[in-house]
């Protein structure tokens, strides 16, 4: 069998690495470079916690069963590529600013059975010692993890391409040629490339591809984060976990403490904004008073493939033979290990091992249907 992949994100790269185990050909086409888009710009933090807390919602379920896969998915990455790529599980501290948080993570931790813990305000302080006094306590959660993200995208592309796979940077996929209801060929401005099945995993550039009936379409919409990365005055000063609290999340990187992020619907802008740095830095300093003097020795600008529940879009679309990979919103390094599972499973016709029926890219359909009707009539 012979896929064609069109992104070279966390998501493209790691379904194409898979595919590649179980035998398939696989190419994969990147607009730009391997793991430059929002796998690059975002923080690379796999915070089941952080970012779901205890919801029972689809994505939430997901997102714990995928972070249990991180371990080894991580530890497989680097023996096949023979790079580094940083994983940590050195836990999270989520702080509350008010008694009624404070409250609520402490009934939270009584019934989580151990696996997360409520700490006093000097409790916190003791872990972090940056910590604003007025800090009412935090829910400490030591299974929370993260990894080098740009380190990851160049370590996957390397596994990838060791595995026998095809990667063409530069290479834009613009349209499809399509065959009655099925996908036949992915064409860019150079050649066409022709396979059995074609997955759209382009992240926030999903939909950036003419000649898809509405109703195939994956209604993504690119949501910028911008981001900062604080230089403290000694190694020794960096917070030793990751934080979060007063809308931000505070992620110690080598000899950098990211912050993160700012959330905005602009289109494809990446450009970045004096307002966005100094929200960041000061949003920071309110959970920990000493980084407003902190140096700002980096920020940048990303796009997340938003959708519009919020929930991935993950599974074949109207169009027989085109998969798509993409809506994972705040969630893509975090995800990655369960898409590449479920969507390499698909492709070849098997039953992915989790479920990811809630994320079905036709849930959609009915309303591009109806919008098209609306557009026309
Ligand atoms: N997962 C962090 C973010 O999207 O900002």
């Amino acid at each position: 069998m012979r896929v064609i992949i069109i992104g070279a994100g966390v998501a493209g790269l790691s379904i194409g690495w898979r595919l590649l185990q179980a035998g398939a050909e696989v190419v994969v086409l990147e607009r730009a470079q391997p793991g430059h888009g929002a796998t690059w710009a975002s923080a690379g933090m796999i915070a089941v916690t952080g970012e779901n807390g205890d919801a029972e919602t689809p994505d939430a379920q997901f997102a714990r069963y995928s972070g249990l896969l991180w371990p080894a998915f991580a530890a497989e990455i680097e023996a096949a590529s023979g790079r580094k790529i940083a994983f940590r599980t050195d836990g999270a501290l989520m702080t509350a600013s008010n008694e009624a948080a404070a409250a609520s993570f402490a009934v939270r931790a009584a019934a989580s059975g151990g696996k997360v813990k409520f700490l006093s305000s000097a409790e916190a302080r003791e872990f972090e010692p940056l910590l604003a006094p007025d800090i009412m306590g935090a829910l400490y959660d030591p299974s929370e993890a993260q990894v080098d993200n740009r380190a990851l995208g160049a370590a996957l592309a390397a596994a990838f391409v060791r595995a026998g796979g095809e990667l063409l940077a530069n290479e834009t996929v613009v349209r499809f040629r399509i065959a009655e209801d099925r996908v036949t060929g992915a064409v860019s401005p150079f050649a066409t490339y022709h396979g059995d099945a074609f997955i759209l995993a382009a992240g926030a550039w999903t939909t950036r591809i003419d000649a898809l009936p509405p109703d195939a379409m994956p209604p993504v919409v690119p949501v910028k984060g911008e981001m900062i990365a604080l230089a403290p005055p000694n190694a020794d000063a960096l917070p030793k976990r990751i934080v979060w609290g007063n809308e931000v999340y505070l992620v110690p990187r080598h000899d950098q403490l990211f912050v993160g992020a700012t959330l905005s619907r602009e289109g494809f802008d990446t450009s970045t904004t004096d307002g966005a740095a100094n929200w960041l830095q000061s949003h920071a300093a309110g959970v920990m008073p000493a980084l407003s003097e902190w140096e700002i020795a980096e920020h940048w600008a990303g796009l997340r493939p938003g959708s519009p529940d919020n929930l991935p879009i993950l599974g074949e679309t109207a169009l027989k033979g085109l998969f798509v990979a993409s809506g994972q919103f705040r969630n893509g390094i975090l995800f990655a290990p369960a898409i590449a599972e479920a969507l390499s499973s698909l492709v070849l016709g098997r039953a992915p091992p989790y479920s990811i029926a809630a994320f079905d890219p036709n849930r959609f359909r009915d309303q591009a249907l109806l919008a098209k009707a609306g557009a026309t009539g």
